[in-house]
């Protein structure tokens, strides 16, 4: 089968002729109509990650997917071939930019009934990040205030419409182009980052969601009340993230050390500091699937490439500027 691949960290994306996937046992096959990309892909692509995340080459990249389960291995209850699913595949078994990938059958949900393989592609990776930080970590409940850094991007697009669905006063930072694109998705409060700084704007916060890392980090502790709440998916990475990868000795050192400054920061003014790293669930899926359903979620879409034009998706996402997701689709009519 196709699939777009890398033969070392830093080399580019390029077509592979590979073996077909096996269903092994807990596992089915999906016929991918659909992917979508996340600068994870580039993250992973470059080798920035290689000291926690071991893969083999080649590498296929990709972590989203919607499509047609074609075959079912060993023990597998809920899935049957004919299935329309999609999903966010994690830790070894990435690589959905291929015609086809063997998936766990944990990590899989329906396809959302109102919604095509392309708009389905666009959501896995970015609504679980959105879905953990906000409604498992920080447990948002009505009435809250909560500011999501990057509104306008895949993760953003999906926090500010979870937040709006949970009740809570949603701000959002997003540049000039995309402060009506932050409305329309319900932010009450939209600040222009290229304009005004959120920290002179904005106080007495429950939570920060911090997509953007660096300086934006820190200002957002100036934002949270005591007993507020920060959670980075940027970094740095706490403790208790080295403990569930189960990091060795040494890169547990590098972590504590590194989020040593943001930890004693937070502490000082009462605010819980954490990051997260999102994991596949089907489980969680099906529940963002619901909500997609019921209308109270859409997925934005920046751009639609075909699979051929694989690696100028990926270039896409790596610029930065997608608003929304960037999608890859295989078939013209799916
Ligand atoms: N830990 C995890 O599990 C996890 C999960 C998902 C994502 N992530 C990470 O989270 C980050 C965000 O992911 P994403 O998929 O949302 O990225 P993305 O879609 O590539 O974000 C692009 C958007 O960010 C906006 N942006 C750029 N600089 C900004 C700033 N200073 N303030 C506000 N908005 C800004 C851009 O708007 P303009 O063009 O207007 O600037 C653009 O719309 C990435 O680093 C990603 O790797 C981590």
């Amino acid at each position: 089968m196709k699939a777009y691949a890398l033969e070392r960290y830093g080399a580019p994306l390029t077509v592979h002729d590979l073996p077909e996937p096996i269903a092994g046992p807990g596992q089915v096959v999906v016929e991918i109509d659909a992917s979508s990309v996340n600068p994870l892909d580039e993250k992973l692509r470059t080798g920035a990650f290689k000291a926690i995340l071991h893969y083999d080459m080649p590498l296929v990249l990709g972590h989203d997917l919607a499509g047609i389960v074609v075959a079912v291995g060993e023990g597998v209850r809920r899935w049957q071939v004919g299935d329309r699913v999609f999903a966010c595949v994690g830790g070894d078994r990435i690589g959905t930019f291929a015609e086809r990938i063997a998936v766990a059958e944990a990590d899989l949900a329906p396809l959302p009934a109102n919604l095509d393989p392309s708009a389905a592609a666009a959501l896995p990776l970015v609504s679980l990040t959105a879905w953990q930080v906000l409604v498992e970590r920080a447990k948002v409940r009505a009435g809250q205030r909560v500011l999501i850094h990057a509104g306008s991007g895949g993760v953003g697009t999906m926090a500010i419409q979870l937040a709006k669905h949970l009740g809570a006063y949603v701000a959002t930072t997003v540049g000039t182009a995309n402060v009506a694109l932050a409305r329309d998705l319900g932010a009450d409060e939209v600040i222009d980052y290229r304009q005004e700084p959120f920290e002179e704007r904005l106080s007495g916060y429950d939570m920060v969601l911090d997509t953007r890392g660096g300086d934006v980090t820190t200002k957002s502790l100036g934002v949270l009340k005591p007993g507020g709440m920060l959670v980075s998916i940027v970094g740095p990475p706490d403790p208790a993230f080295a403990r569930t990868i189960g990091a060795n000795w040494m890169v547990r050192q590098v972590i504590r050390l590194g989020s040593f400054s943001i930890r004693r920061k937070a502490r000082a003014r009462g605010i819980e500091y954490g990051f997260l790293f999102m994991r596949p669930d089907g489980g969680h899926l099906a529940e963002i699937g619901k909500l997609v359903e019921a209308g109270a979620l859409r997925p934005i879409i920046d751009r639609e490439f075909v699979f051929e034009d694989t690696p100028a998706a990926l270039e896409r996402s790596a610029s930065g500027r997608a608003r929304g997701k960037v999608v890859i689709r295989r078939t013209v009519d799916a």
